[in-house]
């Protein structure tokens, strides 16, 4: 028997857990390698996410599901297991990126839309077959001198939409993830106008959600956080908070059943903070967790340098940040954790 999107949806967003962003395209996770001096090939791809997939504290305990790049999808692991096989054994669901990266969007200079609907329908049957009940679609908004404008958001939202059709045709929990950066150029809006913004993208995004018939309760929402930009940060973790919970309050149903943040360039320890405080400070009609790439990453690709003979040091590494983010998605972290670790 399938099972139900909202069965699911709940899995993933139960008992303090979050996903794993491990989804970085082949031209992303080169970027990231490039920091620590690797060369990215396909076996050093396999050999950094065997590496965290192979976490089991982490996995069993923090990790309800881990996003993948399609590659990653069908890869097997050293000794020959597939990847899905070993994230399904630690009780977390395979997930996968679907869109194929947010190119220039025609006549609307700065901006982008993304890309991928074409023949979304019959590459989600392959996914599903490979083991992957959830997907992610990520549309990104950037704030800047004029922008974002109103036909970029649409743009992104519709495209957002109809993915989250298509998903749930195939029995693939949708991830919908309108992404305002924090981290574009000039990066120094205030957190007022990235309010503004988010909330302008999500009253967008669940119109056309609502258009296209999508069922909220079947879906997961990936959202940024209402921060000021990258080059201008000065909000209080409480302000961020208070901000987000706004916002969100003010756009996302209560059927919506999860909401999954984005990291977005913010250091590791400010994620887990600012999601920490959002969990403790308000009374949320969702569940609200971690959906983090370089926020759970960072500091266990540093730690790993591509080296095998670091392998536990890069695992010691991302259980940290892994444990840290489950207590933050039940408002429980406290700073005095990470100078104890
Ligand atoms: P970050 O947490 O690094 O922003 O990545 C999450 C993600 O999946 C972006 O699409």
């Amino acid at each position: 028997m399938t099972e139900r999107l909202q069965d699911i949806a709940q899995k993933m967003m139960s008992n303090g857990k979050g996903l794993l962003a491990a989804d970085e395209s082949t031209g992303t996770i080169k970027k990231r390698f490039d920091t620590i001096g690797l060369e990215s090939t396909e076996t050093s791809r396999r050999d950094y996410r065997e590496m965290l997939f192979r976490t089991d504290e982490a996995m069993t305990k923090c990790i309800s599901g881990v996003i993948l790049y399609e590659e990653t999808l069908f890869q097997k692991a050293a000794d020959g297991t597939p990847f899905v096989e070993i994230i399904k054994a630690a009780g977390a669901v395979p997930g996968i990126k679907v869109d194929k990266g947010a190119k220039p969007q025609t006549f609307f200079p700065g901006e982008t839309v993304t890309e991928g609907l074409d023949g979304l329908a019959d590459r989600l049957k392959t996914y599903y077959e490979a083991g992957a009940r959830f997907a992610k679609w990520r549309g990104v908004i950037a704030i800047g001198d004029g922008l974002p404008t109103w036909g970029s958001i649409k743009a992104n939202a519709q495209a957002l939409a109809r993915y989250a059709a298509l998903c749930q045709q195939a029995g693939i929990v949708p991830i919908v993830e309108p992404e305002v950066l924090m981290d574009g150029k000039p990066g120094t809006h205030s957190i007022d106008r990235c309010a503004e913004v988010t909330e302008w993208v999500l009253r967008t995004v669940f119109t056309d959600l609502y258009d296209a018939r999508v069922d909220l309760e079947g879906m997961i929402l990936k959202p940024n956080m209402v921060i000021d930009g990258k080059n201008a940060r000065k909000a209080s973790v409480e302000e961020v908070a208070e901000k987000t919970v706004k916002v969100l309050k003010a756009t996302v149903p209560s059927t919506v059943p999860g909401i999954a943040f984005l990291s977005g360039g913010q250091s590791s320890e400010e994620a887990t903070a600012h999601l920490s405080a959002i969990n403790a400070g308000y009374d949320l009609p969702w569940s609200v967790t971690f959906s983090y790439g370089r926020a759970l990453q960072e500091a266990a690709l540093h730690a790993w340098g591509g080296k095998q003979e670091n392998v536990a040091a890069g695992q010691r590494a991302f259980r940290h940040r892994a444990e840290m983010n489950s207590l933050a998605a039940r408002g429980n972290w406290k700073q005095e954790l990470e100078k104890a670790a």
